[in-house]
């Protein structure tokens, strides 16, 4: 039975991989990180602009600070950027915090660095608009990454969560593959992946 449309994002801020991808008209979105984007050469805001403006859905830029109230700043800068720009929340205490506040001001939210279904319980709690289980790097430490997003999906069947998952930290193409039978929301992966599938 088919629940929802099947999205694709691409976890880079590499601006020809995703106008290459783009093109093909099977990317839906994209996630940035500190890091992705460090690679890049450019300003950190010309480079989320120009990401937007090509993929013209959501675009994941983290905050970096660790307090509710600096990534709220941070947020509020960032959604100015665009009108795609979606922000990166890390799952800690203050994170959760700010996930919330930042629902009450109608920013999207995308709730990064997570690893357990309770952390994404809290997370749809808090009014998280995104959610993402990290099964690359827990396959990474000996667990089954993708029994994490399966639990994620029934919680949030079982109470109606609109929080979308976002299957992330994905290694090859065959987790591509369990995030599809699993029926989650969206699969980020890195352009090497993509160019594999
Ligand atoms: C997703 O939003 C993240 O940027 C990404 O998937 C992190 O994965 P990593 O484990 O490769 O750092």
């Amino acid at each position: 039975m088919r629940r929802h449309d099947v999205k694709l994002f691409l976890d880079t801020a590499n601006i020809q991989h995703i106008r290459e991808a783009a093109e093909m008209g099977v990317v839906d979105g994209v996630t940035t990180n500190p890091t992705l984007i460090s690679r890049e050469d450019g300003e950190f805001e010309d480079i989320v602009r120009e990401i937007c403006e090509i993929v013209g859905g959501p675009v994941s830029a983290e905050v970096v600070s660790t307090d509710a109230d600096g990534m709220v700043q941070e947020a509020e800068k960032l959604a100015k950027i665009h009108d795609c720009v979606v922000v990166k929340i890390p799952m800690i205490k203050e994170g959760v915090k700010a996930l919330h506040i930042l629902k009450e001001k109608g920013i999207p939210t995308n709730c990064t660095l997570v690893f357990s279904a309770n952390q994404a319980l809290l997370a749809a709690k808090a009014g998280a608009t995104f959610v993402s289980p990290f099964i690359g790097r827990l396959d990474d430490a000996g667990h089954v990454g993708m029994d994490l997003v399966r639990e994620v999906l029934a919680i949030y069947e079982n109470y109606g969560f609109e929080t979308e998952v976002i299957v992330a930290s994905v290694r090859h193409p065959l987790h591509v593959v369990e995030a599809g039978v699993s029926g989650a929301h969206i699969t980020t992966m890195s352009y090497a992946v993509f160019e594999k599938m």
